[in-house]
């Protein structure tokens, strides 16, 4: 039975068990329904309690049902039986009351909670709005401003915030159920507090309040639909009747789960989902882990310490050079603190966490490292020496993982006596708030080596993807790929601010040379100069950024790179200056600069990562189609609601991305070659979703 039912002294305790989330199915709706029917035919009920078995009130929907056709009774005519029951109804929140949930306890006429509850509509980011009232119902409880701001973000908020909201009306301290029973009994006698749905409006209702709050929205959201369509739902609990503001509610909802922004957003989470069983995986052990060695305490190896140790690990760093040791021990102290500051960690915590760090000057102190991860400079000599000497430091079973950019790990491997130990974890800047991990299988790598790394990434809280060895991995190769199309779109005659402006409006965060400005150009250059000896004359060889390093001009850090820079303000300004280069250099390369349309801009990025990315799947670099969603989504600011590069391919076309590719190919045939694996999914009406 996933909804129980008892009688105490005339109060029916109507209990929700459906593990792990008790969601909202069909079962539960029914059963609830049934509680409602017991109520009209007992009289000698006379109030009643709702709540959740184990640790959740309600997660909201079964995210199971969506796109499907639901089963009566559907949960807005449920909410309005519930809110209009002959007996008042205490909601007992001991957990979480997500969505749909809290919508159920916002129909309850009490609603009482543990300090450790938290309670909010997170519709907007699976794409969709509360659909069962919430919209209605919870602005006109606690008031419109933070009902806007917890609909539209989808942000929960914690027991002590909801009751300075009046979200709930007590804190309980002790034993939830016996304090609904004894509020429950006193309600019996007599109570006299209307349905929420009563309230004719939010009792903050502020019309140019509204309309700020608006155009925040529309910039926060960056072409996400949800949001807006959120706030306009919520603008209608003030302006129109409960009645046709919930009408207008279900409308929103049922456009927006029809919408190709919730199926990417639904993509999203369930290959995040995924990303916790990786292929090839299954059934190995991971080794225990309990100390980490950081090798490394620049940029990479401070971050990761902080990841670690921030995660309960012992961690011991090592750098060869004291000053780079002291200034990364300094930025890991620094991050703690500002953690305290920002108030998401206690003293306490912060302190502990510090101390779990210990800087070593010799790495013989990593003999009792059970991992080490390798974090040095990106020069393949260094890391052969080091990994050398991990090999005869380190206790047997432990494994050592290097975070290489781009080197060949098979070879840093071979410089030990145990390749079986050897694999890659790649972390990204900055390496304690990216969530991105890319596990890389060497050629000998044992699976409990990589399992190891998997359950490391897991406790990190991580979304590990495993890939194969080759060039930049997963991401940095597709990356690739995308960053030469921006280079020679420049040649060809668009300008840098027009290609990012098309890419931010695509719904990335900053485009591609914004973020070469904020990575320093510095970095691909050295990538290039690595490469110079092994590129194809056939590639075309994207030069201005040549022609920007020669100039001093790094980016942000020197005040100029693709744009220039104020002092103190990182707001990136068209330069003419860059302008007058770009041309000179397509002049150089005898291009003849032409108009780029936007389509062209969207099409030549996108259609590179997608054309790489299916050559990345048929090589078996990545195993799954999702798993290059993941890289992205989750490493370079994909935006979710697209649901990643491979996504995307599926929901335009395959079809049309490869008409894209061979258009393209005319005009330069060594990027362009076609994969073969597209142009088998073309043929045979595949997807990239039937590699998942
Ligand atoms: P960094 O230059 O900030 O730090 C490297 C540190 O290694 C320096 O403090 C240096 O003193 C130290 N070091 C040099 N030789 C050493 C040795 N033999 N033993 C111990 N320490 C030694 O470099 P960053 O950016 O932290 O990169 C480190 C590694 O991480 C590189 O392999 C890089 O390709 C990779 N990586 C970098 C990313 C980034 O965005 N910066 C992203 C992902 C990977």
């Amino acid at each position: 039975m996933t909804v129980t039912t008892e009688t105490k002294d005339g109060v029916l305790v109507v209990t929700i068990n459906n593990p792990p989330v008790n969601a909202l199915g069909g079962a539960v709706r029914s059963g609830i329904d049934a509680a409602l029917d017991m109520i009209d035919q007992d009289q000698s009920i006379n109030a009643a309690i709702l709540i959740g078995a184990g640790r959740f009130f309600s997660g909201g929907a079964d995210i199971k049902e969506f796109g499907k056709a639901m089963t009566e009774p559907f949960l807005p005519d449920l909410l309005s039986r519930l809110e209009g029951a002959r007996v008042p109804f205490i909601a007992a929140i001991g957990g979480a009351a997500l969505g749909g949930g809290l919508e159920t306890a916002l129909s309850c006429r009490y609603r009482i909670a543990t300090p450790a509850a938290s309670m909010g509509l997170p519709e907007v980011k699976l794409g969709l709005i509360p659909g069962a009232g919430g919209t209605q119902r919870l602005p006109r409880l606690v008031g419109v401003k933070p009902a806007a701001e917890m609909i539209t973000s989808g942000k929960p908020v914690n027991a002590e915030k909801a009751k300075a909201i009046g979200l709930v009306d007590a804190i309980v301290e002790g034993d939830l159920l016996e304090a609904a029973i004894a509020l429950a009994m006193q309600k019996a006698a007599g109570d006299d507090r209307q349905p929420v749905s009563a309230i004719e409006k939010p009792a903050d209702w502020d019309e140019a309040w509204l309309e700020s709050f608006e155009k925040t929205i529309r910039t926060r959201a960056r072409g996400q639909l949800s949001p807006v369509k959120a706030f306009e739902a919520v603008a209608g609990s003030g302006r129109l009747s409960f009645a046709d503001g919930v009408k207008r509610e279900r409308e929103i909802f049922l456009e927006c789960m029809a919408s190709d922004q919730r199926k990417g957003l639904i993509h999203s989470f369930f290959a995040e989902r995924a990303a916790r069983k990786n292929p090839g995986l299954e059934g190995a052990t991971p080794r225990d882990v309990k100390i980490i060695g950081v090798l490394g305490a620049g940029t990479m190896g401070s971050g990761i310490a902080i990841a670690c140790a921030a995660s309960g690990y012992h961690v011991k760093l090592f750098d060869v050079n004291e000053d780079a040791l002291a200034s990364g021990g300094a930025r890991i102290e620094k991050s703690f603190k500002r953690d305290v500051e920002k108030g998401r960690l206690s003293d306490d915590a912060a302190r502990a966490a510090t101390d779990r760090v210990v800087l070593i000057n010799s790495m013989d102190a990593l003999s009792d490292a059970d991992l080490v991860i390798e974090a040095v400079i990106e020069r393949m000599d260094i890391k052969k020496s080091v990994f050398a000497d991990l090999d005869r430091i380190t206790k047997p079973g432990a494994v050592l993982a290097s975070n290489t950019s781009y080197l060949d790990i098979d070879d840093i491997a071979s410089a030990t006596t145990r390749p079986e130990d050897v694999i890659g974890m790649h972390f990204f800047s900055p390496a304690n708030l990216m969530r991105l991990l890319e596990i890389v299988k060497t050629d000998k790598a044992s699976t409990d080596a990589l399992a190891t790394a998997a359950a490391v990434g897991a406790r990190l809280g991580k979304v590990s993807v495993l890939s194969g060895l080759c060039p930049g991995f997963i991401g940095n190769r597709i990356l690739k790929k995308y960053r030469q199309q921006a280079d020679y779109l420049a040649e060809d005659g668009a300008t840098p601010w027009d290609i990012d402006r098309v890419m931010r409006d695509f719904g990335f965060a900053m485009g591609p040379f914004q973020i070469s400005d904020l990575a320093g150009i510095d970095i691909a250059w050295h990538n290039r100069r690595r490469e110079d000896a092994t590129r194809d004359p056939k590639e075309r060889y994207p030069a201005i950024a040549d022609q920007l390093y020669d100039l001093g001009r790094l980016g942000q850090k020197t005040g100029a790179g693709w744009y220039l820079y104020k002092q103190g303000d990182r707001t990136a300004y068209p330069d003419p200056e860059v302008e007058k280069i770009i041309i000179a250099e397509s002049a150089r390369l005898g291009i003849a600069r032409r108009a780029v349309s936007d389509d062209e801009i969207r099409d030549r990025i996108l259609f590179s990562m997608i054309n790489e990315g299916a050559k990345v799947l048929e090589e078996g670099i990545a195993a799954r189609a999702l798993d290059i969603d993941l890289v992205f989504l989750h490493g370079y600011g994909f935006p979710a609601w697209r649901g990643g590069p491979m996504f995307y391919a599926d929901a335009i076309g395959v079809d049309k991305v490869l008409e894209g590719v061979r258009r393209f190919e005319k005009t330069d045939s060594f990027a362009w070659r076609p994969a073969d694996l597209l142009v088998k999914l073309v043929e045979e009406g595949g997807t990239f979703a039937d590699y998942n």
